[in-house]
């Protein structure tokens, strides 16, 4: 039986130079009081130093602002005192940014796995397995060919955590397990007797794997809770993790640190199925080159898939969709586990709104995994002459992937979707087409991106089907590179197409001029669920 404890008491238990695994997932499921306890302990007694910490996903916001409730002083960022977090083992850090700033600094090691492999990796400790085997991360930075995860010299002095392998003569990746000795996660109720639902929380997340995963090794479990309530009265079906995996319990003593979501105060019973909101008109997006970029994909859907759609210029998608009316039968996932609604933006991303039904983090990367998705958008920030795309070290940060490996590699259909420079860029939309009339500082068709997040080669190898799509050029891959397929309505094709690559594109000898519509202001009336006109 676990003991209800003061804050204080629980972060005691974490000793110097220990593996602690955090849960939560970017702007939800952070254990914010027991991370702001430790924090302070650090702070008055130089204590624990040298941890380990190991995240699926770091929890936090994307910025770097230091006002209250906000970037440095939320999520992992409050671990960020020098000394305190000696490794990240993380599967993303973007939201973290205090943290990628001191790996970056070559002050805290930094592993960076794909997100998916980290919870799988939760569950095969858990399952006393001595690590996880996968095809995830072949050909990319996470593969020992490459970077082998390990982002700077600290990590890179540590040692190896992956190797690569082969079974009846396919490659795989072998990736080591750990021994956690303590974790830190979130509920909403512990009844008297420890178990824990998590009514209230946006996510299911790989809090269960976690704890699991701790017990099993003899490492020490602490849970903070909204609320403790009576012996009884959490329904079985809702208690998530058995009271008896847990050592200590913490109730939240302020609401700030226990809230569903950092883009609100307010908790929002239609992210958590407890409701489903009327659903009003989705609004058009204005016309923008956003827009444009995600006309052009949306024309991509078909009806009756299951997509994934990642965060950035991707997102506007569903608004496309809704506005052309496409897509009929589709599903949207998102790889934090909620399927079918409205996947939120911005901070509250990735959560969704009305969901069909809300999987673990774990259970939707196995699915994405074994290749359930249709299609993909992504965002990119590079993407070189072998189709390959950075998304995780670009602009001097390196971050982490998420579950962009999991889904690129493993889906059918991917589609790449960005600017085609990156920075200011001054481009008018003419109507029918476009002008460019200044561009981006920087390329970003670059000859050699700076690191491999997803791997054309081993997408071509695999018989993946692969577009880029931008304001102004398409390209396809093919097994002898990118293939310019499309431009723009106004650009001309050297000064502004081929003149901003660093590398020959092969230009198609069909090469089309893009649909005129999608640079103009009225709907573009694309024929219902197939996005072919
Ligand atoms: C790559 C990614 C940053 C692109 O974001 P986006 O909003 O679609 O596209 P933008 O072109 O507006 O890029 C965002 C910012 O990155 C900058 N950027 C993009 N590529 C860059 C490059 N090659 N060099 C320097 N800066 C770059 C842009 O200038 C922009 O900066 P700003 O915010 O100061 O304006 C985004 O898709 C991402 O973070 N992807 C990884 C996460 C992911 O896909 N996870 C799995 C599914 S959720």
């Amino acid at each position: 039986m676990p003991k209800f404890v003061s804050l204080e008491e629980a972060v005691s238990h974490v000793q110097d130079s220990v593996a602690l695994i955090v849960g939560g997932f970017g702007s939800y499921g952070s254990p914010e009081e027991l991370l702001e306890g430790l924090a302070a302990r650090y702070e008055e007694t130089g204590h624990p130093k040298n941890i380990t910490a190991i995240c699926g996903i770091s929890p936090g916001d994307k910025t770097e602002s230091t006002e209250p409730l906000k970037g440095f002083n939320i999520g992992l960022n409050r671990l960020r005192a020098e000394g305190l977090v000696d490794t990240v083992m993380v599967g993303n850090l973007t939201d973290a940014r205090a943290i990628a700033k001191a790996v970056g600094d070559n002050k805290i090691a930094g592993y960076l796995p794909p997100m998916g492999v980290m919870v799988n990796l939760f569950r095969a400790v858990a399952g006393g397995r001595p690590g996880l085997v996968t095809r995830v991360g072949l050909g990319t930075f996470a593969d020992p060919r490459h970077e082998g995860c390990a982002v700077n010299d600290r990590a890179r002095e540590k040692g190896a955590i992956v190797e690569l392998m082969e079974i009846d003569g396919q490659e795989y990746l072998f990736y080591k397990g750990f021994k956690p000795n303590v974790c830190f996660i979130r509920a909403t109720y512990a009844d008297e007797d420890g178990n824990l639902s998590m009514d209230h929380e946006g996510l299911t997340g790989a809090e269960l794997e976690i704890a699991v995963a701790t017990h099993n090794n003899g490492g020490i479990v602490i849970a903070q809770v909204e609320e403790i309530v009576r012996r009884g009265t959490l329904h079985a079906k809702n208690v998530r993790i058995h009271g008896k995996l847990v050592d200590y319990v913490v109730k939240a003593q302020n609401p700030d640190n226990h809230r569903q979501c950092y883009a609100t105060a307010k908790y929002r019973p239609e992210l958590t199925g407890e409701i489903r909101t009327v659903a009003g008109a989705v609004k058009p997006l204005k016309l923008s080159l956003r827009k444009v970029i995600a006309r052009r994909a949306a024309m991509e859907l078909r009806s009756d898939v299951i997509i994934n759609v990642g965060s950035g210029i991707p997102s506007g998608i569903g608004s496309v969709a809704a506005e052309e009316g496409l897509g009929k039968g589709m599903t949207m996932s998102v790889e934090s586990g909620p399927m079918g609604g409205t996947i939120q933006e911005g901070l509250s991303f990735p959560g969704v709104a009305n969901p069909e039904v809300i999987f673990s983090q774990t259970d939707t990367i196995d699915m994405y995994d074994g290749g359930v998705l249709d299609m993909t958008f992504l965002g990119a920030a590079e993407i070189d002459e072998k189709g390959n795309v950075n998304v995780s070290k670009f602009a001097g940060r390196c971050i982490g992937a998420g579950g962009f490996i999991d889904i690129s590699q493993n889906t059918k259909k991917v589609f790449f979707m960005g600017n085609f420079t990156a920075g200011e860029t001054q481009i008018d939309l003419t109507g029918g087409g476009l002008k460019i009339v200044g561009d981006g500082p920087n390329a970003k068709f670059v000859k050699e991106v700076q690191q491999i997040t997803f791997s054309g080669e081993y997408a071509v190898k695999n018989g993946q089907e692969v577009m880029y799509i931008t304001e102004r050029a398409v390209f396809r891959l093919t097994k002898d590179g990118l293939v310019l397929t499309e431009i723009a309505p106004g650009v001309d094709l050297e000064k502004d197409v081929l003149g901003r690559m660093e590398f020959a594109p092969i230009v198609s000898p069909e090469l089309k001029t893009m649909d005129p519509r999608l640079f103009g202001e009225a709907k573009m009336g694309l024929a219902p669920n197939s996005g072919r006109n």
